[in-house]
Order: structure tokens, then C-alpha cells, then sequence
């Protein structure tokens, strides 16, 4: 890539989020990191400045959409052409569905696919008519076959996938491509969930084709193929990566 041009990854103090900066700033993109923890992103931030790219950390809470949107204003204003979004940032309270309070469940729909449909807006109306871009929305393999008490969870990222075939269909005449990564289970944060740890992990090795743990970098690379140019004539797609747990 000759001029460097942006891309922000939201959610990116988490693992994943961290690992797809640092690629897309190996690949080349300066990155708007953005996640509403600012000790995890300054962790981020140290990581993602290795390969020399600019970064620029945006402490944002996401379920706020008019901070969203001034986010991703933030990133083309100050790091130039916007041309990738990756919309990462999830929340995943879990509790049997007939109890969740109605506050929980519109907060995990703020954040898991509401601010997807704001940043893609927004992102969208900077890449039209310059060039187009890329938006890669995360999904998850849950979304499958559900998973006990994360009801609220599953359903948006559901939506994620719904939203990636309306988006690509309606943004392609712009050359803006939306796919989706749809992660099986990495070791993260996100597995604190789970009271036993080592019996999940048995659970994941014994649904897996693959017998090992994903890493977050296997997930990352999904990500930068689908924000690069290899993939330049896909769009609308979701690809799996989940070492063959569902094979869809
Ligand atoms: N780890 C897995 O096994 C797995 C499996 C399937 C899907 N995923 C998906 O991958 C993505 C990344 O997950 P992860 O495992 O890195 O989880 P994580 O919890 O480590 O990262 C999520 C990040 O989102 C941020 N976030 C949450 N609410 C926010 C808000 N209101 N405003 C701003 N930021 C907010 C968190 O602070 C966190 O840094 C998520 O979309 C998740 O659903 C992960």
C-alpha cells in the first residue's frame, strides 16, 4: 500500500480488537483504536504503535450513537482517507433469558448492533465517492445453534449478519464491500463466563475439527483479508473461523 489510510476497529482493548489493529497497522493502515476502557486501549495503543503506524485512541462508550458518530469523524479528520471499519465491540451478559431486565438486554442491542449500524453509516458516508472502502462486521458462531443464557447476545449477532448482506447489497454500487468473521472460541476475556474453565476448553477440542486452541492472530487475518485487497471482488460474505466446530 503506498499512502497509509485509516481504518477503526471498535472494541479493540479486548483481545481481538487488539490483535486486528496490530495486523491492519502491519498491513499498512494507520488505526483509530476505540473501545470505552482506556486501560485496555492504551495497552492497544502501545501494541498497534510497534509497526510504526499512527494510532489514535478514542475512549468511546458505544451505546451513546452520537459519540459514535463523532468517532468515526475523529478518525478520518485526523488520520485521513477512511477506509476500513471493523466493527468488533461486543457485550455478553449472561443470564437465563427469563430473567433478563429489559435495561440488560436494550444495552447488549446498543452496543452489539446498534453501534454497528451507526459506525457503518457513518464510515459509509466518508468512503462514498471517495474511492469506497471496506466494513467487516463481527458475528459469532453462537449464532448457529444458540447458547444457553446469552439470548440477548445471540440475537444481535444474528443481526450482524442480516445487516452485512443489506449493507453490501445496498453499498456495492460505491465499491464498498461489507463481509463478516464469524469467530468460534478464542481464548479471551470472553470466556470468563464460563464457571469451569478447563471443561470448556474440553468442550471446544472435542467440537472442533482442529484440536488446538484459535489464536487471536488466526482471527485477525480473517479480518485483513477481508479488508484488503485480496478480497476485492467479495462482499456480503460471512467467513467462519472456528477450526471446523461448525461447518456452514
Ligand atoms: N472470544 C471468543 O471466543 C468469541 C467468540 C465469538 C465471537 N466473538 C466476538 O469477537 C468480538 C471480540 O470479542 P473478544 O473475545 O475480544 O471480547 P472482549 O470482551 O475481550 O472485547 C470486547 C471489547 O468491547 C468493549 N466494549 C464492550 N462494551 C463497550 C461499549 N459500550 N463501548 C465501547 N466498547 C465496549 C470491551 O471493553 C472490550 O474491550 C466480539 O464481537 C465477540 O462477540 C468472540
Amino acid at each position: 500500500m503506498s499512502q497509509p489510510q485509516a481504518a477503526l476497529v471498535t472494541g479493540a482493548g479486548g483481545a481481538l480488537g487488539r490483535a486486528i489493529a496490530s495486523r491492519l497497522a502491519a498491513d499498512g493502515h494507520d488505526v483509530a483504536v476505540l473501545d470505552r476502557d482506556s486501560a485496555s486501549l492504551e495497552q492497544t495503543v502501545e501494541e498497534v504503535r510497534k509497526s510504526g503506524a499512527r494510532v489514535l485512541p478514542l475512549t468511546t462508550d458505544l451505546r451513546d450513537a452520537q459519540a459514535v458518530e463523532a468517532a468515526v469523524e475523529r478518525s478520518a479528520s485526523e488520520l485521513g482517507t477512511l477506509r476500513v471499519l471493523v466493527n468488533n465491540a461486543a457485550m455478553y451478559p449472561s443470564r437465563p433469558f427469563l430473567d433478563v431486565p429489559l435495561a440488560e438486554y436494550e444495552d447488549v442491542v446498543a452496543v452489539n448492533q446498534r453501534a454497528y449500524w451507526v459506525a457503518a453509516q457513518a464510515a459509509a458516508r466518508r468512503m462514498t465517492g471517495t474511492g469506497g472502502g471496506a466494513i467487516v462486521n463481527v458475528a459469532s458462531i453462537t449464532m448457529h445453534g444458540g447458547w444457553d443464557s446469552l439470548a440477548a447476545y445471540v440475537s444481535t449477532k444474528g443481526a450482524a449478519v442480516a445487516l452485512t448482506r443489506a449493507l453490501a447489497r445496498e453499498l456495492g454500487p460505491a465499491e464498498i464491500r461489507v463481509n463478516c468473521v464469524s469467530p468460534g472460541a478464542f481464548p479471551t476475556a470472553a470466556e470468563q463466563i464460563h464457571d469451569d474453565p478447563e471443561a470448556y476448553t474440553r468442550h471446544v477440542l472435542d467440537h472442533q475439527a482442529l484440536k488446538r486452541r484459535g489464536r487471536a492472530e488466526e482471527l485477525a487475518s480473517a479480518v485483513s483479508f477481508l479488508a484488503g485487497p485480496d478480497s476485492s471482488f467479495v462482499t456480503g460474505q460471512c467467513l467462519e473461523v472456528n477450526g471446523g466446530w461448525v461447518m456452514a
